[in-house]
């Protein structure tokens, strides 16, 4: 499974790289305006920290646009600034049209903001190279999404499409566990998440007790 960093605060980004050895990166318009920058010099720097790298980094496009064309204009325009780019286009009809348009490009998608299982199957017969069903948003709203992660999963068995699952709008470090076991690809979680997953305080304990004994004890 691959961790993905949902970010592009570049401070983020470089340690998650360099310490946690983070398999690639998603951003979003409101990560690009934490971080303070204007988006082409945001997304630039994202690229230039992996290039050669391979790793996908995910930008999204104008969430503005409503028609296919615009859409595909500013994602072809996106995807020649780096070859780690993957455009992020919305789980919407005009989205959907774009997708393909952008696959027989050999333009890699990230359909994002999807909700349901069907929108994850349209990604996939389309060609999406990623989807990403957002767990956060619906869990926090009440919702009871316990299964989509692993109902998204079981589609894409059947026919074995390539299209990778991010489970996205990770919370907290549960949801990280749960997708692993619904069998997707790979989860996007902030910075905090991440940081917490290395926490336990049992750990904690247990250095400070093994450190007494270590201190009580001559070392030859
Ligand atoms: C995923 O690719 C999105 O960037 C992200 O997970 C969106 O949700 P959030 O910003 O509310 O976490």
């Amino acid at each position: 499974m691959k961790f993905f960093l949902d970010s592009a605060k570049i401070d983020e980004v470089r340690y998650a790289r360099d310490m946690w050895k983070i398999d690639g990166v998603t951003s979003n318009p409101r990560h690009v305006r934490n971080s303070g920058k204007p988006f082409m010099t945001a997304i630039k720097e994202l690229a230039r920290e992996f290039e050669g790298t391979g790793k996908p980094i995910s930008v999204e496009v104008d969430p503005h646009h409503t028609t296919p064309d615009a859409m595909v204009a500013e994602a072809v325009k996106l995807a020649a600034i780096s070859k780690n780019f993957v455009i992020k286009i919305p789980a919407t009809e005009p989205g959907f049209k774009a997708l393909w348009t952008l696959s027989e490009k050999g333009i890699r998608v990230n359909l994002t903001l999807a909700f349901s299982p069907i929108q994850a199957l349209q990604a996939a017969r389309l060609g999406a190279a990623y989807v990403s069903p957002f767990v956060g948003w619906k869990e926090s709203a009440g919702e009871e999404i316990s299964h989509m992660v692993e109902e998204i999963v079981a589609i894409f068995r059947n026919y074995a499409f390539k299209t990778e699952i991010i489970v996205a709008a990770i919370r907290n470090t549960r949801q990280i566990v749960e997708a692993a076991l619904a069998g997707a690809d790979i989860v996007t979680a902030s910075f905090d998440v991440y940081k917490e997953a290395f926490d336990n305080p049992w750990t904690t304990l247990g250095l400070k007790r093994f450190a007494e004994s270590w201190d009580a004890t001559p070392y030859e």
